[in-house]
């Protein structure tokens, strides 16, 4: 009697969370489609005004030449050199150092970023928008084969992420890998090896490279990145930027804003 009753816990257990796995699914691939086909219907369009959002739309990416001044990227860089080389010294895992930064920081850049319409491009990409982060990104030159050095895509749905090249142009610095035009395609995924594709040849994809003050503008929705080997290093600007409406918002995913004040 002891060990039925036993068993009957231990199958209700089993079956609530097999229940419990089912609804997180359920939600998810509900989001999912809620995202997608909210971009699809009410922002996506045929005729962009923009050249540039028009490249966007049609390939997932668009790169723009000498955005920021060289003195302007050299200020920064120099504010954050100490830091990069001591965490770099200091990295155990891993081949990249990360350092979120305030407005102060980078107001300079969004002069140039006002001044090119880079923002407009965004507005018309994806309505009323919102800066997530805005980081430095600075990769060493270790190898890395998993993670975010694999072919992805962000699992935000279409949103943008602009790169700013600080490093000079280098053949052997790991550039954007990008699969183009595959953020038009609708994905699902429940485990990570829906959005992480080991599969996708490098060759099938575009290397987009920078060199100092070039930008890259680039939907996150789209396949990109790969393995990083025998590369050198290299730093950009990493910005975040998405949507901010009715539906999608950093406050609804429980994330904050980067703030522009
Ligand atoms: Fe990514």
């Amino acid at each position: 009697m002891y060990f039925l009753v036993f068993d009957v816990l231990i199958m209700n257990k089993f079956l609530i969370h097999k229940l419990i796995t089912l609804l997180k699914i359920i939600n998810s691939i509900y989001y999912q489609i809620k995202i997608q086909l909210i971009f699809f219907l009410f922002y996506k369009k045929k005729n962009y005004i923009n050249i540039f959002t028009q490249e966007l739309s049609k390939n997932g990416y668009v790169k723009l030449k000498n955005i920021i001044p060289r003195d302007v990227i050299d200020k920064l860089l120099l504010n954050y050199r100490n830091q990069i080389l001591s965490e770099t010294n200091n990295l155990k895992n891993g081949y990249l150092i990360d350092i979120s930064l305030k407005y102060n920081d980078v107001k300079d850049f969004f002069q140039y970023f006002e001044k090119n319409k880079i923002f407009n491009v965004c507005k018309e990409y994806l309505g009323n928008f919102e800066i997530l982060n805005c980081k430095i990104n600075h990769q060493t030159e270790k190898d890395f084969d998993t993670s975010s050095m694999q072919p992805h895509h962000d699992t935000r749905g279409n949103d943008l992420k602009i790169y700013v090249w600080m490093s000079d142009y280098n053949e052997k610095s790991h550039p954007l890998y990008y699969l183009k035009g595959s953020h038009n395609n609708w994905k699902f995924y429940i485990t990570e090896n829906h959005h992480r594709r080991k599969d996708i040849l490098k060759e099938k994809m575009d290397k987009v490279y920078g060199d100092k003050g070039d930008l890259i503008l680039f939907d996150t929705h789209g396949w990109h990145s790969h393995i990083k080997k025998n590369t050198v290093e290299r730093t950009v600007l990493e910005l975040t930027i998405i949507p901010n409406n009715y539906f999608f918002c950093s406050e609804a995913t429980g994330q904050s804003s980067f703030n522009q004040i």
